[in-house]
Formats: structure tokens, C-alpha cells, sequence
């Protein structure tokens, strides 16, 4: 068994090693808008309850019954959800989760999921 990196393995590790203390080591502390990220991480743990079935950020699953969210645009899914919580639109699940959420909450999520 050969012990020794041959030479383009050794410059893969040294060029890893590079990159590593470059990005985490020259960046310095990183700054945090805290109303900003509270924002954004209320949309990410509301929109988090619709991955079960549309997927991380509802990307969807290919071939799966259930479509993604994501290719949406923002204005249908809030439209869409409002339409399943007043019994408007068919469904076999969406008007019982759609219930779950006040109209503020369904904006947040359709803003955090969809399309501009
Ligand atoms: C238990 C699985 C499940 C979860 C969880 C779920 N969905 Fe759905 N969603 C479906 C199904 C199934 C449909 C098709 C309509 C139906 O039969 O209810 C659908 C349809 C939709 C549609 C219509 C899409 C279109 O092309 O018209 C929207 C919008 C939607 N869901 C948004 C959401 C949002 C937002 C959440 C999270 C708050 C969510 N869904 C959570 C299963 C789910």
C-alpha cells in the first residue's frame, strides 16, 4: 500500500488550508443586524412548518405529488392560503394547516417562500 499523498493531493491540502485561514481568520468579527435577523428568523421557523411536504424552503421534490412553493410568486401564496383558510379552494389538507395561521403569519411565510 502506497503511504505517501502523491503531490496533487498535497497541494489540494494546502490550498484547503489556505482558504480556510483566509475566510475564517482575516474576516474579523462579523456584524449582526439584530432587527434584521429576528425578522428573518421568524419568517425561517414559520415557513420551516411547510417543509414537511413542499420541502426546505419549498423547493419542492421532484416526481413528489406535492408541489414546491419556491417558483411561486409571493402575492399567489398569500392569495392561495387566504383562499384555503376561507373554504375557497379545495383541498385534502391545505384548508385545515392553512387555519393554523393569522393573515400576518400567511404574508410573512409567502414573502419568505415565493418570488418577488
Ligand atoms: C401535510 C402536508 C402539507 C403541509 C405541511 C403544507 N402543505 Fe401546502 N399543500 C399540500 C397539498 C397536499 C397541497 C395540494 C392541495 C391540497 O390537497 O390540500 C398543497 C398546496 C399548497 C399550495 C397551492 C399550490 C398551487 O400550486 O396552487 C400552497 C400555496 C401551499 N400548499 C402552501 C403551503 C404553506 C405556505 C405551508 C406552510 C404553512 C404548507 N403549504 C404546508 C400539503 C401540505
Amino acid at each position: 500500500m502506497k503511504k505517501h499523498r502523491n503531490h496533487s493531493q498535497t497541494l489540494l491540502c494546502a490550498l484547503a488550508i489556505g482558504l480556510f485561514s483566509s475566510t475564517a481568520f482575516a474576516a474579523g468579527p462579523v456584524k449582526v443586524d439584530p432587527i434584521k435577523d429576528e425578522t428573518t428568523l421568524k419568517a425561517a421557523s414559520l415557513a420551516a412548518t411547510c417543509a414537511n411536504c413542499h420541502n426546505t424552503g419549498g423547493k419542492g421534490v421532484e416526481g413528489a405529488a406535492v408541489l414546491g412553493l419556491s417558483y411561486l410568486k409571493a402575492s399567489y401564496i398569500e392569495s392561495q392560503m387566504l383562499s384555503f383558510k376561507r373554504g375557497e379552494r379545495e383541498a385534502t389538507v391545505m384548508h385545515q394547516l392553512s387555519k393554523g395561521y393569522t393573515d400576518e403569519q400567511i404574508k410573512i411565510i409567502a414573502d419568505y417562500l415565493g418570488q418577488k
